[in-house]
């Protein structure tokens, strides 16, 4: 049976707050194998029944079930669309309709934002992290008649919506982080069954946030602004096609919340005994509130998010509670996380909840704040003396494995403890299991890093007073993100933010959105080296919109991103000298083991980083063009690529072949980015494992190299090798880490040492995803599920599993945009079961690396290759037997 299994919006299940017409996809599913999609049609309804049909597509001849866009259809503002499919395959089937996709549109044309942005702040709140209130009175007449209702809100700052006394939706941190200046986006909520006949109230919450509060390492204000914000737009439809809207506006009155500090950094202090009840709900005296006033702010630039709002994304109950060799007493949840601690607590009016959160205990077991550097991450609570009150913060977060209580009102249960784990919603789409517990392990620790710094920007870390999109660790990160994580909107926002951000001549900010511009006075490095155009950092421009294409094969990001990508291969241009690039202040090999004493940077050249990360950029946006159709930039990059390569090698490479950094990091480039001259390839693959041996088989790589180190060594013969740096489980390695205890992924290899000692407090993150990038590796090598750059999106795919290190049996699936691709293999001695799923409407070139003979082939005709053997299958799933050589 032909089934349409599910269909996605720019592959999320649904938009809820939409600015143009989404990409469509849909995953299919049949009982044959080679399955291929002959043709397809379309509808669109306002109603989930189909009664009330707005677009009845004509069947089209097509494979594509997924980037489909559909250029007929024109939305109108505040609806709500349901959206179907029907397809026809290759066997002639033809499937029932899918089941629908909702979609809700946002307001589509600045015009129609009759609400302004509303303050009951003055100016002299600027230092204010206090949240306020803001409440609106209305009348509904006609609430029977109401088809249906549409809150669009944002705000300057961080706000809470409430609609009679509830809160609406279950997002966090809204409007979340982007250049608000240039983009801001805004949220939907349908409201329809939340309305009633009579008096209606709307209310908000507004907190600083990243828009007025205390951010960046040089802890400066007010980056965009100085008074908090709101802007709301409630539209309900009735059923007689008229339409009623509730706008923000100087009409609203204001007031101090409960909330009397809070800040991302330092947390939240919370006095119950000071809650305004019934602020929101009917029947209200709004007694000294006060009035409002509007604040200017650019409504083109508000954009609706539909998805990837950060939420509550689960729950994790204590693991334990101990009471330190200092006395203190500490709660631990077992997972390093971001998000809240929720509490029940009951005692008298003025009885405190003082809790500070933190990551690791020190070598004696003590409470270790240092790493935090600035940050408080502290929350208070102060009871207003109810039987039993509830808690937790609103408009801050902390990254924390371990709670200290500083105060309680009673003894301590546990079980009025909970963490919540806050992040960006997205859809998992990479799992992994294997023979090895500690494999397991990293796997986990690199998804909780990204769960931990996906909080709606890619961050650097959860805990310290930094929390910045730093773009180094966003680029390194992207793949393995991907494989993880559905990011395709993700990105998209970020990207969309780097774009605004960077400078008239193209350079590219070190971190996205850009706070550190003009505000790191502090900061040596920084002030004197400017804030952007960092090699392997910068390059997120290019890199992640590239990554992108290659994992959803969508075309939309790319082509957004096409003038600041090329802004970029311009600006490294316009400063190169004959094709060698350096720029002022550059990371380099970022805290690499092979740094000199006490420094960060490691100890491969920076015009050899720059150099390479130059000729990388350029040949991926060089690609990017091609699949454009934009051939003229697409022979004149190509042609810029051969010339930098040309140059690199001149410059890097003696003329018998050694190259010129005796680095690993070095090596790792030059092979990985293809900058190797073939006649050195051999000798290049050498030299490295040379520099692992000196290591005794270890790394010494920082930020740089170690993303690409496994890869440099399995794409070059040296699967073994690279399967053993894998697994190294002594310092410094991954696993050491994991032998360590690490629940997620640290900034550095020495974070905590061998003799229990910690890496200077000045910059030790235990959450910090960057030298997790080894995941894609697991993805794309261990398992073999690479995407194929011509067919991009996994449409085809090349899986070629290169089993090794041991182990017995590693089993994986990522759902690709087409459905889940699986890969299993089990290897007793020198025979291999394999066992492998391929999406219907895709297809995969099917590589049996090191195969000597195959013994079941599942009716798969395999040729031989170098490698082994391979063939090229269609869907279905197979399970295939061989033996090694
Ligand atoms: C961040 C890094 C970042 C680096 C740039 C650090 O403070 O935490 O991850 O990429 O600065 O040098």
């Amino acid at each position: 049976m032909l089934t349409v299994i599910r269909l996605t919006l720019n592959q999320e299940s649904a938009l809820y707050g939409v600015q143009e017409f989404p990409v469509l996809g849909w995953e299919i599913a049949s009982h044959n194998r080679n399955v291929r999609q002959t043709a397809y049609r379309i509808q669109i309804s306002q109603d989930q029944g189909f009664d009330k049909i707005l677009f009845r597509g004509e069947w089209q001849d097509s494979e594509y079930s997924n980037n489909v866009t559909l250029n007929e259809f024109t939305l109108i503002s505040s609806q709500h669309y349901f959206i179907r499919v029907q397809i026809r395959d290759n066997y002639g089937d033809t499937s029932a309709w899918s089941s629908p996709a909702e979609m809700i549109s946002g307001v589509l044309y600045p015009r129609e934002w009759l609400a302004d942005f509303i303050t009951v702040e003055t100016p002299a709140d600027k230092d204010n992290s206090r949240a306020t209130l803001l409440r609106k009175s209305f009348v509904l007449n006609r609430a029977a008649d109401i088809q249906s209702a549409f809150i669009h809100v944002s705000a300057l700052g961080l706000y809470e919506c409430h609609l009679n006394g509830c809160k609406v939706g279950e997002d966090s941190l809204t409007p979340g982080w982007t250049s608000y200046h240039n983009h801001l986006l805004y949220q939907t909520y349908e409201v329809t069954g939340h309305l009633k006949k009579g008096e209606n109230v709307l209310g908000a919450i507004l907190g600083a946030g990243w828009y007025k509060g205390d951010m960046g390492f040089s802890r400066h204000r007010n980056y965009y602004g100085e008074r908090s914000a709101l802007i709301s737009q409630l539209m309900i439809n009735y059923k007689d096609g008229s339409r009623e809207i509730v706008v923000s506006d100087e009409s609203w009155k204001g007031y101090d919340s409960a909330i009397l500090f809070s800040e991302i950094y330092d947390g939240e202090i919370y006095d119950a005994r000071r809650e305004t009840p019934g602020w929101c709900a009917q029947g209200f005296a709004e007694d000294g509130w006060r009035p409002v006033s509007v604040v200017a702010h650019e409504k083109s630039t508000l954009v609706a998010q539909g998805s990837n709002t950060v939420r509550k994304m689960g729950e994790i109950k204590p693991v334990a509670l101990i009471t330190t060799p200092q006395g203190d007493t500490v709660i631990d949840f077992g997972q390093n996380l971001s998000g809240w601690v929720a509490f029940r607590a009951s005692g008298k009016a003025g009885d405190k909840v003082v809790l500070r959160h933190f990551e690791v205990l020190d070598a004696q077991g003590n409470v270790y704040l240092d790493n935090l550097r600035t940050a408080r991450q502290r929350t208070e609570y102060v009871l207003k003396g109810e039987a039993e009150e509830t808690w937790h913060p609103h408009f801050t977060w902390q990254g924390f494995r371990f709670v200290k209580v500083e105060q309680y009102p009673a003894p301590l249960d546990l079980n009025n403890f909970t963490a919540i784990v806050l992040h960006s919603s997205m859809e998992q789409t990479g799992h992994f299991a294997c023979s090895d517990p500690a494999l397991n392990q990293l796997h986990h620790n690199i998804l909780w890093g990204l769960k931990g710094n996906f909080v709606d920007v890619p961050t650097d870390c959860p805990q310290r007073d930094e929390r910045l999109g730093w773009t180094g660790d966003a680029q390194i990160f992207c793949r393995t993100a991907s494989y993880l994580m559905q990011t395709r909107n993700f990105f998209a926002k970020w990207l969309t933010d780097l774009r605004y951000d960077q400078t008239p001549e193209g350079g590219v900010p070190h971190v996205v959105p850009d706070i550190l511009t003009g505000y790191c006075g502090k900061d040596r490095l920084l002030s004197e080296g400017g804030t952007h155009s960092a090699s392997a950092w910068a390059d997120a421009a290019v890199i992640n919109p590239w990554t992108m294409y290659l994992m959803y094969g969508d075309t939309q990001v790319l082509e957004n991103q096409y003038a600041s990508m090329k802004g970029w291969i311009d600006f490294m241009t316009v400063h190169a000298e004959n094709h060698l690039w350096h720029y002022k202040l550059q990371f380099g090999d970022w805290v690499a083991l092979d740094a000199k004493e006490g420094s960060y940077f490691g100890a491969t050249p920076d015009d050899l980083t720059c150099t390479a990360y130059y000729a990388y950029s350029t040949q991926l946006f060089a690609k990017a063009a091609k699949a454009l159709n934009r051939t003229e930039d697409y022979q004149h990059y190509d042609a810029l690529h051969q010339a930098i390569v040309r140059r690199f090698q001149e410059e890097f490479f003696t003329p018998s072949g050694r190259l010129a950094a005796r680095t690993q990091t070095a090596h790792i480039l030059a092979l990985y980015f293809n900058l190797v001259p073939d006649a050195f390839r051999q000798r290049t693959t050498d030299t490295l494992v040379e520099l692992l041996n000196e290591h005794d088989g270890h790394l010494v790589t920082g930020f740089v190299g170690t993303p690409y180190f496994c890869h440099a060594l399995s794409q070059n013969g040296r699967n073994k090798e690279a399967w053993s740096l894998l697994l190294k489980d002594d310092f410094p390695s991954w696993l050491y880490q994991v032998k360590a205890g690490a629940t997620t992924v640290w900034e550095h290899w020495d974070g905590i040492k061998p003799d229990g000692s910690m890496w200077s407090a000045d910059m030790n993150s235990f959450n910090h995803y960057a030298y997790g990038a080894v995941g894609e590796w697991l993805y794309r090598v261990a398992a073999g599920i690479e995407a194929d750059e011509e067919q991009p999106g996994f449409k085809h795919a090349i899986i070629r599993p290169q089993t090794g290190g041991g182990l017995s049996w590693l089993d994986t699936r990522y759902q690709s945009i087409y459905g889940a691709i699986g890969v299993r293999w089990e290897v007793n001695g020198q025979k291999v079961k394999l066992c492998v799923c391929i999406p219907a409407n895709t297809s995969a070139t099917l590589i049996l690396t090191d195969g000597q003979h195959v013994e079941a082939a599942d009716g798969i005709d395999f040729v031989r290759c170098t490698d082994g053997y391979t063939a090229e299958v269609g869907s279905g799933e197979y399970r295939i037997e061989y033996r090694l050589v």
